[in-house]
C-alpha cells in the first residue's frame, strides 16, 4: 500500500535530491585519496567505467523498481512479484544497510560539524602544525563532543525529513547543491593557484598503471557503488518519488555526471594544496582532520576562511546524503497510522543509539575495548557497510531487475509507457544489467570476502 502521494515536483528537483544523496563524504574524503593511491589517471579510467556502466545500471534499476511500484524497498520487490514475497529480502537487506551506514555516517558528520564549529570560533587556527594529530585523537577519544554534534546534525536531518519530500528534501537539495559547488570551486581556485600545486595535480591525474592492482580495481567498483548511493535501496525510494514523465536513463546520467564531477573537483581542491604546503596525502580522517588543517593554517590570515568553507562544504555534502538514508528508513516504518514525523523520530532515535555506542569505539572505555576479531564496533560497522553489504544487495537487485522482471515491464517503464521509444542506449543498459553487472558484482563480492 502506498502511504503517501508525495513526490519530487520536477526532474530537476529529483536530480538535485539524488545528486545530493550521491555527493557526500565518499566524494570528498575518500575518492581523491584512493584515486591517488591506485594510480591516478589509471584508476580514473577504471572508475569512469564502473560509474557509468555498473553504477548507473544499478541506479536505473532502482529507479525503475521504485517508480513502477511507487513503494520503498520494503514493499517494492514483493509488489512487483506478489506471488513470490520472498523477494522482499532484497529491500530489507538494503534498508538494514542504510541503517548501519547512517550510524557510521553520523559519527563522521559529527566530527565534521565539530571541525566546522572549531574553524568558525578560531580554535583550529590556534593549533600548531604538529598539534593536529593529538587534537583529533583527544577529540575522538572523549566522545561527549562528538555525541553533541551527532545530535545537532541528526536533528537538522530529521527536520528536513519531517518537512516532506518536496518541501523538505527537494527544497533543501536545490538550495544546498549549488552552494556546495560554489564553495568547492572556491577551494579549487585557491588550491591550483598555489606555488607547487602541479605536484598534487600529477598525483591525482598522472596515470601510473603499475599502481593499478587488482585491489585497486575492486576499490574502484566499491567506491562507484558507494558514491552513487546504489545497492542499498535509497534510490528505490527516490525512484518512487520520480515524476512520471522523467526520463529514467537521462536522469541517471545527470546524477552520475554530477557525482563524478564533484569527486574530481574535490581532488583538485585538496591535493594541489596538500602538496604545495609540503604535506603528504593521507586517507579519510587523517587527511581531513589532520593534514588539511595544517594546509589551511599555512595560508595565513585567509586560512581561517578556507577552513570554514571546507568544513561547511563537507557538512553540507554529508547532510544531503544523510537525508536520503533517513528518508529510506522513515519510509520503511511509516504507514497510514504512523505518519512521517513520528516515523522519522523513531528511526532517528534508533539510529542515534547505535551511532553513539559506536562513537565510544575510540575511547578507553567498555565499548572501546570491545573487539570483533581485531575490529572495534566502529571498524565492524565500517567494514560491513563499506565492503560487504552494498555489493550483496546490489547483486540481488541487479539479478531481480535483469532476470526476474520481464523485458516488457522494463521497456514500459524506461519508455514512460511508450511515450518515448526504446533507444539503443536503453537496450545497451539492459544488456549491461543482465550480463555484465551481475558478473562484475559477483567478482567484487567474492574477492572482497576472500580478502
Ligand atoms: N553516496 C554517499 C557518499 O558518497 O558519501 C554515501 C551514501 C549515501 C551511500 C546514501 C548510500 C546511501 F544510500
Amino acid at each position: 500500500m502506498k502511504t503517501e502521494n508525495e513526490g519530487f515536483s520536477s526532474t530537476f528537483g529529483a536530480i538535485m535530491a539524488a545528486a545530493g544523496s550521491a555527493v557526500g563524504l565518499g566524494n570528498i574524503w575518500r575518492f581523491p585519496y584512493i584515486c591517488g593511491k591506485y594510480g591516478g589517471g589509471a584508476f580514473l579510467v577504471v572508475y569512469i567505467f564502473f560509474v557509468f556502466l555498473i553504477g548507473m545500471t544499478l541506479m536505473m534499476s532502482e529507479f525503475v523498481i521504485g517508480r513502477r511500484t511507487g513503494e520503498g524497498p520494503h514493499r517494492a520487490y514483493s509488489a512487483l512479484r506478489p506471488a513470490h514475497p520472498a523477494w522482499r529480502v532484497i529491500g530489507l537487506t538494503g534498508l538494514g544497510t542504510c541503517f548501519l551506514i547512517l550510524s557510521v555516517y553520523l559519527i563522521i558528520s559529527g566530527w565534521t560539524t565539530n571541525y566546522f564549529w572549531e574553524s568558525l570560533v578560531g580554535t583550529l587556527a590556534g593549533i600548531p602544525d604538529d598539534g593536529f594529530a593529538a587534537h583529533f585523537n583527544e577529540f575522538v577519544g572523549n566522545p561527549s563532543r562528538t555525541i553533541l554534534f551527532i545530535v545537532i546534525f541528526l536533528v537538522l536531518t530529521t527536520l528536513v525529513i519531517i518537512g516532506g519530500v518536496e518541501k523538505g528534501i527537494e527544497r533543501i537539495s536545490k538550495l544546498l547543491m549549488p552552494i556546495l559547488v560554489v564553495l568547492l570551486l572556491v577551494m579549487c581556485v585557491r588550491s591550483v593557484t598555489l606555488e607547487g600545486a602541479s605536484a598534487g595535480l600529477a598525483y591525482l591525474f598522472n596515470p601510473d598503471f603499475s599502481k593499478l592492482t587488482g585491489e585497486g580495481v575492486l576499490a574502484a567498483l566499491g567506491q562507484a557503488l558507494f558514491s552513487l548511493s546504489v545497492g542499498m535501496g535509497a534510490m528505490v525510494v527516490y525512484g518512487s518519488y520520480l515524476p512520471k514523465d522523467s526520463n529514467i536513463l537521462k536522469t541517471s546520467v545527470w546524477i552520475a555526471v554530477c557525482d563524478f564531477a564533484i569527486a574530481i573537483l574535490a581532488g583538485i581542491a585538496i591535493f594541489p594544496a596538500v602538496f604545495a604546503c609540503g604535506q603528504s596525502p593521507a586517507e579519510g580522517p587523517g587527511l581531513v582532520y589532520q593534514v588539511l588543517p595544517v594546509v589551511f593554517n599555512s595560508f595565513g590570515g585567509v586560512g581561517k576562511i578556507f577552513s570554514i568553507v571546507f568544513f561547511l562544504l563537507l557538512t553540507l555534502a554529508a547532510l544531503t546524503s544523510a537525508i536520503s538514508l533517513l528518508e529510506a528508513l522513515t519510509r520503511w516504518v511509516s504507514n497510514a497510522k504512523r505518519g512521517r514525523t513520528q516515523s522519522a523520530v523513531i528511526m532517528s532515535v534508533l539510529v542515534v543509539i547505535l551511532s553513539v555506542l559506536a562513537a565510544f569505539s575510540f575511547g578507553d572505555n567498555a565499548v572501546g575495548r570491545l573487539r570483533f576479531g581485531d575490529m572495534t564496533l566502529f571498524d565492524l560497522l565500517d567494514k560491513l557497510t563499506g565492503t560487504v553489504l552494498p555489493p550483496v544487495c546490489a547483486l540481488l537487485t541487479i539479478i531481480f531487475f535483469g532476470w526476474v522482471l520481464k523485458a516488457d515491464e522494463i521497456k514500459d517503464e524506461l519508455s514512460n509507457h511508450g511515450v518515448h521509444g526504446v533507444s539503443y542506449f536503453k537496450v545497451f543498459y539492459y544488456v549491461l544489467a543482465r550480463f555484465v553487472a551481475p558478473v562484475a558484482l559477483l567478482v567484487v563480492l567474492i574477492s572482497g570476502l576472500l580478502s
